[in-house]
């Protein structure tokens, strides 16, 4: 008999845990912003992308382009881009209950929303996205022409909107 199996498993987890957040808090940089998430925005966190209105032939076109956006000096955070963007933002084409599939927040105080994502832009390292939101600088906000993007999460929207119609139908264009 070896009663102290299970318990000696635990506190193997439990070690193990420990061992890995206590790295994180020891991170040498001084200042890691925080790439926000929370399953409850109805996002999920995409990648940091590039900014695409410097390439050439392209009339400027943004990477987050065809959608809305909110320009907040001062006050931007991921969590009011998410709830911009998830209403809809007054879009006129989406209807009541319409959300931007694509969120992304870019040079710390601007928020874009669209229903897809440039072709053209190029996925970055999360670190190219260094730019801490003007309303909370613990938080990633993108970066110079880069965005902290995230996309309307399938399993959590089925949840949040379960209700609406018009809702079903945006999730299912999610799938396609
Ligand atoms: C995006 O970043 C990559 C890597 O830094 C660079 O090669 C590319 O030119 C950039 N593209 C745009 C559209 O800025
Ligand atoms: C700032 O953002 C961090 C990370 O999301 C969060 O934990 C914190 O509560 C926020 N601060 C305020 C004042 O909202």
């Amino acid at each position: 008999m070896h009663p102290p199996t299970l318990p000696l498993l635990l506190l193997t987890a439990l070690t193990t845990t420990t061992t890995t957040v206590t790295a994180q808090s020891q991170s040498p940089s001084p200042k890691t912003l925080e790439i926000v998430t929370d399953p409850s925005s109805g996002y999920t966190y995409h990648g940091c992308y590039n900014e695409t209105t410097g390439l050439p032939d392209t009339a400027g076109a943004r990477a987050l382009g065809g959608g809305t956006n909110l320009v907040r000096a001062g006050d931007m955070t991921v969590e009011m881009c998410w709830e911009f963007c998830r209403s809809g933002a007054g879009d006129a084409s989406g209807g009541e209950g319409a959300r931007f599939l694509f969120a992304g927040v870019e040079y710390a105080r601007e928020c874009w929303c669209a229903q897809s994502i440039s072709s053209l832009s190029e996925k970055l390292p999360d670190s190219a996205c260094n730019l801490p939101c003007e309303g909370n600088t613990t938080q990633a906000c993108g970066g110079n022409l880069k965005l902290t993007v995230y996309i309307a999460a399938a399993a959590t929207a089925r949840v949040t909107w379960a209700a609406s119609l018009v809702a079903a139908g945006a999730v299912s264009l999610l799938l396609i």
